[in-house]
């Protein structure tokens, strides 16, 4: 189904949330990362900022800063109801305390993006393009992220998981993929098949907890490999 921003709830999260989902030390911020599905986040402004190298993609980025401000609006408070209709689905921390701390952190975000839109894309450091298929070279990445984009949204099958995780894997040494769960906090119906495809392509395959919870029950992610180094 072709993207149309009018179907998206345009939603970013913060660098440190970045961190902590994806377990990310020194080693793996001084790699060259691809952001897969990063829409609105602001881990590549402030990786940026701290000097390193990183690309994001996703089909958002064929808009317009005005464009995705206003779809921003249009969401912001929908979403909002939304968990506190639905605040026993999340972890309240310090970090997110409340439904109000929630909203001024992905604000914080998504304003940090947009404003950095325009000079990121003209760095190349934005990119409209869209999985299954990724426009890069074989090995371009060391580490390619992907943030609650697959798994979460079951609607978009197995066949569709497969081959964006194949694509991932084509254009990056090391994929990290968070969370695991679909949106009503099931286990991904395709967890399993996604490692079987991988591992038939040589590649190794963990389910490893991280240090972040906030959908509840959502604090482990998979770490695929390429075990030949490109
Ligand atoms: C829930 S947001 C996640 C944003 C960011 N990764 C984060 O965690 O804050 C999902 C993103 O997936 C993007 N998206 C939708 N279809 C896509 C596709 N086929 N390939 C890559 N990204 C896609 C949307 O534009 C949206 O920005």
């Amino acid at each position: 189904m072709p993207f149309e921003l009018n179907r998206v709830v345009p939603w970013g999260r913060s660098y440190d949330e970045y961190v902590r989902m994806f377990d990310l030390r020194d080693e793996q911020l001084g790699q060259r990362i691809l952001g897969c599905a990063d829409g609105p986040a602001a881990f590549n402004v402030e990786l940026t900022h701290r000097g390193g190298q990183i690309m994001s993609c996703d089909p958002l980025y064929g808009y317009s800063p005005t464009e995705i401000q206003a779809r921003i609006d249009e969401c912001f408070e929908l979403v909002l109801r939304q968990t506190r209709n639905n605040a026993d689905g999340f972890v309240w921390s310090e970090t997110i305390p409340s439904v109000e701390a929630l909203g001024e952190i992905r604000r914080q975000a998504m304003d940090a993006f947009l404003k950095d839109l325009p000079i990121g894309r003209s760095a190349g450091r934005y990119v409209a393009a869209e999985l299954p298929d990724l426009p890069f070279r074989d090995g371009a990445f060391d580490l390619a992220l992907c943030s609650h984009f697959l798994f979460p949204y079951d609607t978009l099958g197995l066949d569709f998981h497969r081959q964006s995780v194949a694509s991932l894997l084509r254009v990056a040494q090391e994929v990290r993929i968070f969370p695991l769960l679909t949106l009503d906090r099931r286990l991904s119906p395709y967890l399993n098949q996604v490692v079987q495809m991988a591992e038939s392509i040589g590649c190794t395959a963990d389910v490893v907890p991280t240090n972040y919870e906030f959908q509840r029950g959502a604090n482990r992610m998979l770490v695929l490999r390429n075990v030949v180094a490109r």
